[in-house]
């Protein structure tokens, strides 16, 4: 362990040197939501009462809960005893408070065709649609898997889900079918939702084609909807496949939202682990829509009648489902949604967008900050951007010069900026500034939420108040993870074995003289590009499936714009000649784009220890062009030189 965010290592060092401070602006406080430490306090005091709080106010619930939190390491129970509706919540309750008419969505497609949706209509759309899911058969609990594009109809999917208690498993569009069949399979579900395709720089990508491919293969699939939107040619199988549109024509738009028990399973969300089989984490009811109503509302210091807020994520992911869908919203907000590419048609199509909505809170990835970066200033130049006042960002930590031109150019120097950090597990933002309260320094997430306990420990479990360590969280969330669908086991072991008594996050982290909280990134196999979990493991199972591959290692590398980038170092099969592109496009196959290595090293040996473990710190030293130290342990030390020889030469 201990290797791609190794504590020790010289970020640590680069970051000591960040002495900048930004205290949130007068202009701001004076408007903000939470200024000083009142909601700290509060929480330090007794945080189930403070959860509590949050849940009576910021939730409608049917029944009132009778006991806040039984916790029996690693099993949670939020709000035991209280029932609710999710889709209620994010929907009826403001269309009956009379906003029915407030814009939900400002939706805009890539080629610039756009659709207004407001509270009421969402609200007609998603009931429709959770009817025409009745009458497909889908009851509450049974698996519904989602594959399609950034379009209104995956958040009435989710929404419709919810509505009536089905739990919603959503497949990044990127995703290959190999991805798509594994997690229907793990998930068993009964129905796919997909369309024919979506659009991406400019194009059609089709989507069905990959979906039939993948259920082929998935024998618990009944049904497939298919929601029009690339108009390319796909094929319907009769009795099996059916499109969207004439579902939901057929369908009433009456249909009662049912109250769930607030630890009902809404939905399952696949990531990486650092074996090769992605896990399914579970995620409930009360307790994970109270975290993100919570921290939707305070770290993005939201003002629903007047914000116009915009996530710049795919729905596919965590971010998607707590930060676009159900955060979002539950608080009533006003959102955009685009459906395409940064750079297309230019290279300032987002701060076109950000013009045309008055976009005032903008959440975004430090990968596209550092790819905006590399467009140059001119581009945000061209547009109006005043309307924006917080900017956030998540993913990856955020270079300090990433922060800087973030605030500059982006912010006008103006706008308090949150670097929040989470992960899918955690469901909703922990670790965050509060745009109001807090001193923010470019490159540091700052504090734990109030509400959350974050500790950085050393190997042997004790606690450190300066210097660098492992990430832990010592009190039980909301939104915590509820498991590792089908594996318990593997929940307790990947989570709460490490470290007795608390939650291992899988991430290295500092803390300076201030109290300020550094992420340095995973410490396991687990590699994070442009914000993406992708496991070591993963790929290189992918390289090994592809018949001319014998051997494989796969480590992550910094790179300047997506923060990791995937380097393989591949042993081929005696009389094969499959080449570098030939493995990345398999691995495309497998997986997805998203996790084609970035170089494939064809290598006679690989670097070992005579136990004959791969030495991957070694590998991502030679990627990543640093001169390699003691190789006394290796088995055959000629192998690194011949591997640098390489890396030097594809150089050129
Ligand atoms: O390593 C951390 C990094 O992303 C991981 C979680 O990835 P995922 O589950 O895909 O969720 C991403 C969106 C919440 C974490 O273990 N990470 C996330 N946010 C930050 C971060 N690293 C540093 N700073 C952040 N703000």
């Amino acid at each position: 362990m201990a290797e791609s965010g190794d504590p020790t290592s010289d970020t640590i060092n680069a970051l000591m040197a960040e002495d900048r401070v930004f205290p949130p602006p007068d202009s701001f406080k004076n408007d903000a939501l939470v200024t000083g430490t009142f909601l700290y306090d509060e929480a330090s005091q007794d945080d189930e009462a403070f959860w509590a709080r949050q849940a009576a106010e910021l939730v409608d619930w049917d029944t009132e809960w009778d006991t806040i939190l039984d916790w029996q390491l690693p099993d949670a129970k939020w709000f035991v005893g209280g029932t609710l509706n999710v889709a209620h919540n994010c929907l009826d309750r403001h269309v009956a408070a009379g906003r029915g008419d407030k814009v939900a969505i400002h939706w805009e497609g890539e080629p610039g065709d756009t659709r207004t949706i407001t509270y009421a209509e969402l609200l007609e759309e998603v009931c429709r649609f959770a009817n025409a899911l009745k009458g497909l058969g889908v009851e509450a609990g049974d698996r519904i898997n989602i594959y399609l594009p950034m379009i209104p109809e995956a958040a009435v999917a989710m929404l419709a889900c919810a509505r009536i208690g089905a739990v919603h498993s959503v497949v990044f569009g990127g995703f290959s079918s190999q991805s798509l069949a594994d997690r229907i399979n793990d998930a068993e579900a009964k129905v796919l939702i997909t369309a024919d395709g979506g659009y991406r720089r400019g194009a059609v990508f089709p989507l069905k084609p990959a979906a039939d491919e993948a259920i082929a293969e998935t024998p618990s699939i009944e049904h497939v909807v298919v929601v029009q939107r690339g108009g390319n040619d796909v094929d319907m199988v009769d009795g099996r496949d059916h499109w969207y549109h004439e579902l939901i024509g057929g369908a009433s738009s009456e249909c009662p939202a049912e109250p769930f028990d607030a630890e009902h399973l809404l939905f399952l969300l696949y990531t990486s682990g650092t074996t090769g089989r992605p896990k399914g984490i579970m995620h409930t009811t009360g307790g994970y829509l109270t975290h993100v109503t919570y921290t939707h509302k305070y770290v993005f210091d939201l003002h629903p009648e007047t914000d116009v807020y915009w996530c710049t994520a795919d729905v596919g992911w965590i971010t998607g489902h707590s930060y676009i869908v159900y955060g979002p919203l539950s608080n009533g907000a006003t959102q955009v949604m685009y459906e395409g590419v940064p750079n297309y048609p230019g290279n300032d199509r987002f701060w076109e967008i950000v013009a045309k909505y008055g976009v005032t809170i903008f959440y975004t990835a430090p990968t596209a900050i550092r790819t905006f970066m590399k467009w140059g200033d001119a581009e945000p130049a061209k547009h109006d951007l005043s309307s924006l006042r917080v900017l956030g960002t998540v993913g990856e930590p955020i270079n300090p010069e990433a922060w800087m031109w973030y605030h500059e150019h982006i912010g006008g120097g103006r706008c308090p900026i949150v670097d929040t950090w989470w992960q899918t597990e955690t469901g909703g933002m922990m670790i965050s500034p509060l745009p109001g309260a807090t001193t923010t320094k470019p490159g540091s997430a700052t504090f734990p939420l109030p509400g959350v306990r974050a500790e950085i420990v050393d190997d042997d479990a004790n606690r450190i108040d300066v210097g660098g360590g492992y990430l832990t969280l010592t009190r039980p969330w909301p939104g915590m993870l509820r498991g590792i669908w089908g594996d318990p086991q593997r929940f307790r072991d990947t989570y709460w074995s490490r470290f007795p008594d608390r939650y291992f996050a899988g991430d290295g982290a500092k803390l300076d003289d201030d109290g300020y909280l550094w992420l340095l990134g995973r410490v396991d196999d687990v590699m994070n590009v442009s914000g993406h979990r992708i496991s070591t493991t993963e790929v290189e199972s992918a390289l090994v499936s592809h018949p001319s591959v014998a051997e494989a290692a796969v480590v992550g590398a910094t790179d300047d714009t997506t923060g990791q980038a995937i380097f393989a170092y591949v042993i081929l099969r005696g009389d094969s000649d499959a080449d570098e592109d030939v493995l990345r496009a398999h691995v495309a196959e497998e997986i997805g784009a998203i996790a084609k290595p970035k170089r494939i090293f064809l290598t006679p040996d690989l670097p070992k220890t005579r136990s004959g473990k791969i030495m991957r710190r070694l590998l991502r030293d030679v990627a990543e062009g640093r001169n390699i130290g003691d190789t006394t342990t290796l088995a055959d030390a000629s192998i690194v030189d011949e591997l640098q020889a390489r890396a030097t030469s594809s150089d050129d």
